[in-house]
């Protein structure tokens, strides 16, 4: 693994993640009747706006039986199984940080997704699969922690059929000022590659993507963080949170973002691009 790769699973390894997601799990399914895949939503979906936002991305891209969806970054596999269970499509999930592969492939197994969904520990610069083999690509929260984002596209555009529907959303620059960190995607900024929606567009375009749809999304965002910060006041810490992966200084992070947004600095965006 490069350095700065290396450096970023370092960031996202938790070391006993299993035994902690086990334990909430127990504790929410001793109160909740929801279905599996519903009950992880709080843990597995690592972005901002957690399962609303994966619900509005999906809704975008025409999911539908038999598909072939590749998740890029897929982290723990939370968005992969949502789409799994929801449309019947099958998913390819890859990611850097070999404890999110392990711990979600032993989670969509519990959830009797593991036909449908498989995760691969890599690289989403040097992806392996075969040449216009996916129908669909998504993209949660990982632009982030890339800096070269036209070597990513052109990955990404390689393993896609023409005409095939990418759904990107990640953090990116709304606004000037410096970003105060640590955030849930870097600890400082020698880690952190957040960048401008036009240079994402630019890179797209520059690999073979028509961009369709570039719409911010940091209305949902604030509404997401106040919502989190309602029920800790009222309820405490969730059993499954991403607390849970944001690790010790999950508090600073979380009010790091909410500044860093707040001021109009950055806020994840939805990029809709189709392969020409
Ligand atoms: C904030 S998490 C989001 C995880 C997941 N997409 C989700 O929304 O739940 C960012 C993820 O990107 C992964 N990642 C970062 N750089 C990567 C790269 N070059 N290739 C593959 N995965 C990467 C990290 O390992 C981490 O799991």
């Amino acid at each position: 693994m490069a350095s700065l790769e290396a450096k970023v699973a370092g960031h996202y390894t938790h070391g006993a993640l299993q035994a902690a997601i086990e334990a909430g799990w127990a504790t929410v399914r001793a109160h909740s009747k929801g279905a599996p895949v519903d009950q992880l939503a709080g843990v597995d979906e690592f972005h901002i706006g957690g399962r609303v936002a994966t619900e509005m991305v999906c809704a975008r891209i025409d999911l539908g039986p038999g598909l072939k969806v590749l998740d890029i970054g897929c982290g723990l596999g939370g968005a992969a199984r949502f789409m799994a269970s929801r449309f019947d499509v099958e998913v390819e999930g890859i990611d850097l940080t070999p404890e999110y592969v392990e711990v979600g492939n032993g989670l969509s197994r519990e959830v009797g997704l593991d036909s449908k969904v498989h995760l691969t520990q890599g690289s989403a610069l040097n992806l392996q699969y075969e040449d216009a083999y996916f129908d669909r690509a998504t993209q949660f929260h990982v632009g982030m922690n890339i800096e070269d984002k036209a070597r990513l596209f052109a990955q990404i555009a390689r393993v896609l059929k023409p005409g095939a529907l990418f759904a990107v959303y990640d953090v990116m620059r709304v606004g000037d000022g410096t970003l105060d960190y640590p955030v849930a995607w870097a600890e400082e900024e020698t880690t952190s590659f957040v960048a401008a929606a036009d240079a994402y567009e630019a890179a797209l375009v520059a690999t073979g993507f028509r961009v369709v749809a570039t719409e911010p999304q940091g209305d949902l965002a604030l509404a997401f963080f106040a919502r989190m910060k309602a029920r800790m006041a009222e309820h405490g810490t969730p059993p499954l949170g991403l607390h849970l992966v944001m690790g010790k200084d999950a508090a600073t992070k979380v009010a790091n973002m909410v500044q860093n947004i707040a001021r109009g600095a950055i806020a994840p965006v939805l990029m809709l691009a189709s392969k020409a």
